[in-house]
């Protein structure tokens, strides 16, 4: 049922897992002053609470962790650069050398053991200069640096690197716009008019950068990235269906953009309504035209949706209302894996290009034992979930590859835990800073090492 070339891997990202946040030249990001995630505003400077500075210090151990990706038989592996070690304040010309060498050795890393790297240009880690003293994406000049910082990439790795993600989950930036969007201001104090004028930035960015992508290498493959949670009416109420869709709609704007080039009447309805007109500088229409070769999307959980105010729950970052008919991990992640086949279908009918599954995994506690950790939940998470991207693909969607997220424990973005695990591989490293680092293969290890020698044939 898994075509062929199916890319199997798993996903990380730098401010999670490289730790070393001060070495070789790196600036500052967001992440080094969000010790509690987006739990609690940010501090002044970092502080050594912080898990995210040392994180599970993937920038000296990166040789032996994606042994054991290679180990697994992964096809592909997601990761993010960390901008503000390439352009440690964002706004310089020339990159910091060391910073690109780190990066030359992990891609030459995935070649010896025939990985596909997938890079992440943005994934939650703006420069702090940029936040600071810029204000984040609502300034325009952020797209110039993102520019530079992307031609930089591209024009280093130009035939290594194929497939490029541009802003990881964009319409996240709608609810946390300092961890999305580096905007140092909470979003109460934000006008609707700053926020999509932030918003603006960033898609005329992700288009000005896809636009490079492919004038420099037209082999490159160039994805938005978006965080889908299907919104499902909480009654059969005409109501509540509206809601629904309508709030859907506002998500999925963000993908509309990247697919078709420009706004879509729902969302410049919504900004005419609430009186905003966005500024649109000369050719950015233009600009916006050069659209992404795929989409690829985060998906760990669905939620409800009610006119009638019904009770918000947790979840990944834009939360939604309790869906009475499911459970929930600890965190309050309702699970839902037929979601997942919902959203590919949904947006395969909707934009008829590939989808790429980037995220998905299962946040849990987990205890070491004997060298190792029996996380049957974690197995049957992941079953259940590529059980529906099996159905989805015999409903006729075209999926090009799965990273399940944190295929190595790392440290959580909204909480800022260790202890909240998606891995294959256990990192010994506790909430108080404390363990060996010394990593262990759990049984979903050699789980997905079989999903992925049987091409998926062991799932039921
Ligand atoms: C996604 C992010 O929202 O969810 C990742 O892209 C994040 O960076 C993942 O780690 C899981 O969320 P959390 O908060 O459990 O780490």
């Amino acid at each position: 049922m898994f075509p062929k070339n199916f890319l199997w891997g798993g996903a990380i990202a730098a401010n999670q897992a490289e730790g070393a946040y001060d070495e070789d030249g790196k600036g500052l990001s967001i992440q080094d002053v969000m010790p509690r995630g987006i739990q609690t505003p940010p501090t002044e400077r970092p502080t050594e609470d912080n898990l995210k500075l040392h994180g599970i210090d993937f920038y000296h151990r990166y040789r032996e962790d994606i042994a054991l990706f290679a180990e697994m038989g992964f096809k592909v592996f997601r990761f993010s650069v960390a901008w503000s070690r390439i352009f440690p304040r964002g706004d310089e010309d020339r990159p910091n050398e060391a910073g690109l060498r780190f990066y030359d050795n992990v891609i030459a890393e995935c070649e010896k053991h025939g990985i596909e790297p997938m890079i992440t240009l943005s994934h939650y880690e703006t420069p702090l200069v940029l936040a600071r003293e810029y204000g984040g994406w609502t300034n325009r000049r952020l797209v110039g640096f993102f520019e530079n910082y992307a031609r930089t990439l591209m024009t280093r790795w130009r035939g290594r690197v194929r497939y490029w993600l541009t802003f990881n989950e964009i319409n996240s930036i709608a609810h946390q716009p300092f961890l999305s969007g580096g905007i140092p201001r909470p979003i109460e104090e934000l006008s609707l008019g700053e926020l999509y004028q932030a918003i603006h930035h960033e898609y005329v960015a992700s288009a000005a950068v896809t636009k490079i992508a492919h004038e420099i290498d037209p082999d490159n493959k160039v994805g938005c990235m978006i965080l889908a949670v299907p919104r499902y009416p909480l009654t059969p109420s005409p109501e509540d269906v509206r809601e629904a869709q309508w709030r859907s709609q506002l998500d999925i704007a963000f993908g509309d953009l990247h697919v078709r080039g420009e706004y879509p009447g729902v969302l410049r309805r919504y900004l005419a309504d609430n009186g905003v007109s966005i500024e649109f500088a000369d050719g950015d229409a233009e600009l916006l035209r050069h659209t992404v070769d795929f989409v690829s999307f985060s998906y760990y959980m669905s939620v409800c949706e009610t006119a009638s105010g019904g009770q918000r729950g947790e979840g990944n970052l834009i939360g939604g209302v309790v869906n009475p008919t499911l459970r929930a991990s600890e965190w309050g992640w309702q699970i839902d894996p037929k979601g997942l086949r919902y959203a590919l279908n949904e947006f395969w009918d909707r934009w008829q290009i590939p989808l790429f599954i980037v995220e998905n995994g299962l946040g849990a506690r987990d205890e070491l034992i004997d060298g190792t950790v029996e996380d049957d939940y974690r197995i049957a998470y992941l079953n259940d979930h590529l059980v529906q991207v099996g159905e989805a693909i015999a409903d006729g969607v075209t999926v090009l590859g799965y990273t399940s997220w944190g295929c190595i424990d790392l440290v959580s973005a909204s909480t800022a835990q260790m202890s909240k695990r998606y891995g294959f591989i256990y990192v010994d490293r506790n909430d108080d800073g404390s363990g060996s680092l010394k990593r262990y293969r759990k049984k979903s290890f050699d789980w997905y090492k079989e999903v992925i020698a049987s091409n998926g044939g062991n799932l039921s």
